[in-house]
C-alpha cells in the first residue's frame, strides 16, 4: 500500500508544481482540473480507497485529505495573487489623472449690445433714474402726433416707418423709443426720472451705419425746477463715464420736435482728442456724437396734462449700436447681428 502513499506524495508534488507555474488565471483553472479533477491522481487513489485494509485506508484517507487541503490552498493563494494583480492592472487601466485640466463646457456670453444697454441703464440708476418698456407695436398717435410730429413732417412719410397694414396708418412699428415719454407721463404725476431702452424700425437701407432695426434708449427727466444746467451736467456725467472721464462734452444745436431748445451731444474724440486732421473715427471732426436731447416741448406736458408752467424737464435718446460701436472700436454695426462667433467672443468678460 505504500504505493498509494508514493502516488499520493507525487499527486501533492505535481499538484503543487503545476499551480506554481501557472502563468494567469486560466492555466491555474487548467491546474486545478488536472489536481482535483475527476481524473486526477488523487481522485483515482482515493476511488481505490475501498480495496484497502480498514486500518490503512483511515491512514491514506487522512493523507488524501490533507494532500488536497494543501493543494486546494496552494490554489487559493495563487488565485489570489492573480486576482489582485488584475485589480492592480484595472486599476492602472482606468485611472484618472485628477490633476488634468478639466475639460471647459461651451458658455455663452451675453451679448455686447445687452451689455451695451445695462452699462448705460446702471449709469442712469446710479443717478437716480428708473427703467421702463414699453411697446414696438406702436400706436402713430405716440409715435408722432403726441410728441409734436405734425402729419406732414417727413419722418411720417412711408418711407420711413413700417406701417400695420390695414390700420390705415394708425400702427406701425416704433421709429423711435420716444413714444414712451408720453406713456410715462400719462400714467404718473412728477417728478419722472426714467429711462427707456427698447428696439424701433425703421425703412433704411442697410449699411455699416444703418439697419432696418435697432435698438435706442430714451430718457427723460421731468421735474420743478429742471433747467438746460440739468441736462447738460447729466449727459456729460453719462457721456464721459461710457468714454473716458476727461473727455470733453458739448452741445450742439439741432432740431426736434418734441424739444425746444435741442442739441446734439458731443464728446470729445476719444481716439485724436480733437487733433487728429485724418482721424479714422471722427474724420477729423474733432467731436463724436453721441445723442439727441433736449428741454421738453410744452405741448408734450399739455397732451398729458402737466402744469408747463410749473414743470420742466429734458428728454434724450441715443442710438445704443453706434454707442455700444464706438465704445469697442467696431467699424460696422451689421456685426452685432451677424451671429459671428469670432465677433461675439471677443466680448466676453467687458462691459
Ligand atoms: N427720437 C430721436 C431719434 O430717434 C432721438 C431723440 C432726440 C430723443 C432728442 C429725444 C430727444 O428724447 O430729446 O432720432
Amino acid at each position: 500500500m505504500s504505493d498509494l502513499r508514493t502516488r499520493l506524495e507525487e499527486a501533492r508534488a505535481e499538484g503543487l508544481a503545476k499551480i506554481e507555474t501557472a502563468g494567469d488565471l486560466a492555466s491555474l483553472d487548467e491546474a486545478r482540473v488536472r489536481t482535483l479533477g475527476r481524473k486526477a491522481q488523487l481522485s483515482q487513489v482515493r476511488s481505490g480507497l475501498g480495496k484497502v485494509d480498514e486500518d490503512e485506508r483511515k491512514e491514506i484517507g487522512k493523507l488524501a485529505n490533507d494532500v488536497q487541503q494543501q493543494l486546494e490552498e496552494a490554489l487559493r493563494a495563487k488565485r489570489e495573487l492573480f486576482e489582485a494583480a488584475e485589480l492592480e492592472q484595472r486599476w492602472e487601466r482606468e485611472r484618472v489623472d485628477v490633476t488634468l485640466p478639466g475639460r471647459v463646457p461651451p458658455l455663452g456670453t451675453i451679448h455686447p449690445l445687452t451689455k451695451t444697454i445695462w452699462e448705460i441703464v446702471d449709469i442712469f440708476i446710479g443717478l437716480g433714474y428708473v427703467m421702463a418698456e414699453g411697446p414696438e407695436v406702436e400706436l402713430s398717435l405716440y409715435n408722432f402726433d403726441a410728441i409734436n410730429t405734425p402729419a406732414d413732417h417727413p419722418a411720417r412719410s412711408a418711407q420711413d416707418t413700417f406701417y400695420i397694414e390695414g390700420t390705415d396708418e394708425a400702427v406701425c412699428l416704433r421709429t423711435q423709443t420716444s413714444p414712451m415719454q408720453m406713456r410715462i407721463m400719462e400714467r404718473q404725476s412728477p417728478p419722472v426720472y426714467v429711462v427707456v431702452p427698447g428696439r424701433v424700425y425703421r425703412r433704411d437701407e442697410l449699411d455699416a451705419t444703418h439697419l432696418s432695426s435697432f435698438s435706442q434708449l430714451e430718457g427723460l427727466a421731468v421735474d420743478e425746477g429742471i433747467t438746460m444746467g440739468d441736462l447738460k451736467g447729466s449727459l456729460s456725467a453719462f457721456a464721459r463715464s461710457v468714454f473716458g472721464n476727461d473727455l470733453e462734452v458739448r452741445l450742439r444745436p439741432h432740431y426736434f420736435p418734441f424739444t425746444e431748445p435741442s442739441a446734439e451731444m458731443d464728446v470729445e474724440c476719444f481716439v485724436c482728442r480733437g487733433s487728429g486732421v485724418s482721424c479714422r473715427l471722427c474724420k477729423g471732426e474733432g467731436w463724436i456724437e453721441v445723442l439727441g436731447c433736449g428741454m421738453v416741448h410744452p405741448a408734450l406736458f399739455e397732451w398729458v396734462g402737466y402744469d408747463p408752467e410749473r414743470y420742466s424737464g429734458f428728454a434724450f435718446g441715443m442710438g445704443i449700436e453706434r454707442i455700444a460701436a464706438l465704445a469697442h472700436g467696431v467699424s460696422d454695426i451689421r456685426h452685432f447681428y451677424d451671429n459671428d462667433l469670432r465677433f461675439l467672443t471677443q466680448f466676453r468678460g467687458s462691459a
